[in-house]
Formats: C-alpha cells, sequence, structure tokens
C-alpha cells in the first residue's frame, strides 16, 4: 500500500510544472458555491408612483399610435392607389412607401410598448424556476393557473384597463392593413373580357418581326417557317402602352403547304393567305409564349406545361392542360404584298378564364 502511494506521489510530481513548489497547488472544487443572484435595485417606477403613471402613459400611447399607424396603412392604400397610366411606376412606388411606413410604424410601436411595458411597468423580481419533466405533476398544474394569475396581478393586465384595452384596440387593428390590401385580389367591376379581348391588332395593321417591327411580305415567308410577329408601328404607342400592348398581341406566323390545313370551320379557311397561318401565341392554359414550333408534325409546344396545339388543325389542343385552341389572327395580303391583320382577334388572348367569363 505504501509502496503504491510513493508510486503515485512520483507521478503527481513528475506531472506538475517543475517552477511551483510541491505543497503549494491549489486543487479546484469540483462544484463552485451558487453565488446568488445580485442585489435586487429598486426601479425608478417603483419608488416613485408619478413616474410609474408616466410610464404607464407612454405605452399605452404607444399603443395607440401603433393603431394610428395601422389606420394610416388603410388611408394610404385608398389615397395612393396603383394606377396604370404614364405614372404608373411612380404610383406604386408611393402606394408601397406609404403602406409600409404605416404597417412598420404599427409594428414598432407595438413592439416598444411591450418592452417599456414589461420593463418599467409590470412587477420587477427575481426568481428562480428549476426544470421539471415534460408533464407536470397535479401541485404543478394548480401551480401555474398561480402563475398566470400572478402574471396578471403583476402585470396589471386586468387591472390597468387603459394600457390592456389600448393593447387589444392595436392588436385589432394592425392587421386592417391586410384586409385592405387582400381587397385588390377581389373580383373587379370591369368586365374581365375587355383586358384581354381586345389587342392592338385591327384591319390592315401589317405583320410585323419582332423585334425589329419590319412589316413582313407573303413571299419571304417559306413553307415551313415560323416568326415571331408584333403589330407594325408599336414603337409609336407611349411608353408605358407599348409593352402592355405588346405582350397582348403576341403572334406566331407559320406557313404550311395548304393541303395539309384541315379548316374544321369553313370561314377560318379566309384567315389564312396560302398556307400562312398567325395564331396568338399566349398559352391558354395560363399565359406563357407558346413558341416551340415542330415542323414536321405542325405541333406547337408550351414548354411550361408542355401542352400542346396542332397548328395544322385551328390549333386544336392534342395534349396538356390547356383548356382551347389558341384564338387566330385572320390575315390578308395588301397590294403591295404585305401581310396584314383582317381585324382583332375573334375572341380574348390568354388563358381560357377570360374565355369562359363571356
Ligand atoms: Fe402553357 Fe401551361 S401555360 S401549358
Amino acid at each position: 500500500m505504501a509502496k503504491n502511494d510513493k508510486t503515485s506521489d512520483a507521478l503527481v510530481a513528475s506531472s506538475v510544472d517543475s517552477s511551483i513548489e510541491l505543497g503549494t497547488a491549489v486543487v479546484a472544487p469540483e462544484q463552485f458555491e451558487n453565488p446568488g443572484l445580485p442585489a435586487h435595485r429598486a426601479r425608478i417606477t417603483d419608488i416613485d408612483p408619478k413616474r410609474m403613471k408616466r410610464a404607464e402613459r407612454i405605452v399605452y400611447s404607444l399603443f395607440y399610435a401603433s393603431i394610428l399607424g395601422s389606420v394610416f396603412a388603410v388611408f394610404a392604400y385608398m389615397y395612393f392607389p396603383i394606377t396604370s397610366d404614364a405614372n404608373a411606376v411612380h404610383s406604386v412606388r408611393l402606394n408601397t412607401l406609404y403602406i409600409g411606413l404605416g404597417i412598420a410604424f404599427a409594428l414598432l410601436a407595438i413592439g416598444i410598448a411591450a418592452v417599456h411595458w414589461g420593463k418599467a411597468v409590470m412587477a420587477d423580481h427575481e426568481g428562480v424556476d428549476h426544470r421539471h419533466p415534460v408533464r407536470g405533476t397535479d401541485e404543478t398544474r394548480a401551480r401555474a393557473v398561480e402563475i398566470f394569475q400572478e402574471a396578471d396581478a403583476e402585470s396589471g393586465f386586468s387591472r390597468r384597463t387603459l394600457i390592456r384595452n389600448s393593447m387589444i384596440g392595436a392588436f385589432i387593428a394592425f392587421p386592417l392593413p391586410a384586409v385592405a390590401l387582400f381587397r385588390g385580389l377581389a373580383p373587379m367591376n370591369e368586365d374581365p373580357n375587355t383586358l384581354m379581348k381586345h389587342t392592338v391588332w385591327a384591319k390592315g395593321v401589317r405583320l410585323a418581326h419582332d423585334p425589329t417591327g419590319r412589316p413582313i411580305k407573303a413571299q419571304d415567308v417559306t413553307i415551313g417557317s415560323a416568326f415571331q410577329v408584333i403589330p407594325a408601328g408599336l414603337e409609336a404607342l407611349p411608353e408605358h402602352e407599348k409593352l402592355d400592348a405588346k405582350a397582348k398581341a403576341a403572334v406566331l406566323l407559320v406557313r404550311l403547304k395548304p393541303e395539309d390545313l384541315k379548316w374544321s370551320s369553313p370561314e377560318r379557311e379566309a384567315w389564312s393567305y396560302q398556307g400562312i397561318v398567325a395564331y396568338s401565341k399566349i398559352c391558354t392554359h395560363v399565359g406563357c409564349p407558346v413558341a416551340l414550333y415542330e415542323q414536321q408534325t405542325h405541333h406547337l409546344l408550351c414548354p411550361c406545361h408542355q401542352s400542346q396545339f396542332d397548328i395544322s388543325n385551328e390549333s386544336a389542343v392534342i395534349f396538356g392542360p390547356a383548356a382551347r385552341p389558341l384564338p387566330q389572327l385572320p390575315i390578308y395580303v395588301d397590294d403591295e404584298g404585305y401581310l396584314c391583320a383582317q381585324s382583332d382577334f375573334t375572341e380574348p388572348v390568354g388563358p381560357s378564364f377570360w374565355e369562359r367569363s363571356k
């Protein structure tokens, strides 16, 4: 036994830094003593009732200010509407700015009020809460109820009615801007057909290359070719109307052998010229540009959800989710040999929603 002690002493000695004298090492305890909580310092609002009143005033004023912020956002929605005229971009900026400011102010005021309420008005004392098993005992649950009651008593939630009511008001008012914004998704009074039924195509408007705007002569369209087409003269439109007009009027021009074209509606044959046909490029599913033309099969593929249209058969849907054929643009050739529109489309372009609501 004595030999063993000597051996372990020797090991300890060899593991200790040679600069430390033997017998002076400090052995750290395994557990430090709990230093406890620092001495409690009363807040100014605990000592001075006037300061407490003032803190209360600040809290409920902030909640009321939050209500104002929310109401401001609703008014901003009404007084700074998004327009579609020449000031469209400016109107979007104003609308976003003021609605955003209102909502941000409302949230900020609620946040500051909550923090100030907790720091200056609610009871201030330190407590120790030990960890418990996840499911508390019945006593624990009863204690939880007590804690809620204590919290209610200490925060003055039931007693300080001005703060409580203003806070409830702030929380009720805060979602109001969202309600106002969702109004924008409600059905329009305007007939939806007017939006997509009319495009800038009209009798005599020449078909032009996209994007050059150069008019197309029938003789330039060889069998098997496909052109992306826009109405000639589009560049003369004001800048804010141009993109809209171009998006709705986009057309795909294709030439097939006349004998390859099948016409279920005989009058449509007169809408083509020697095998040249023009169809809207906007998919009737949800509006993607349909521009993948398969020359051998005469099929037109929409890359979004794979709808396929048969150009040789009035662009009938042969596959995919599109519910109706692509609208056809009636065309003819003028005295100078240029391809022109006979009229606008005879049905709304784009997703089928517009067509169904006729
Ligand atoms: Fe063309 Fe869906 S948008 S298939």
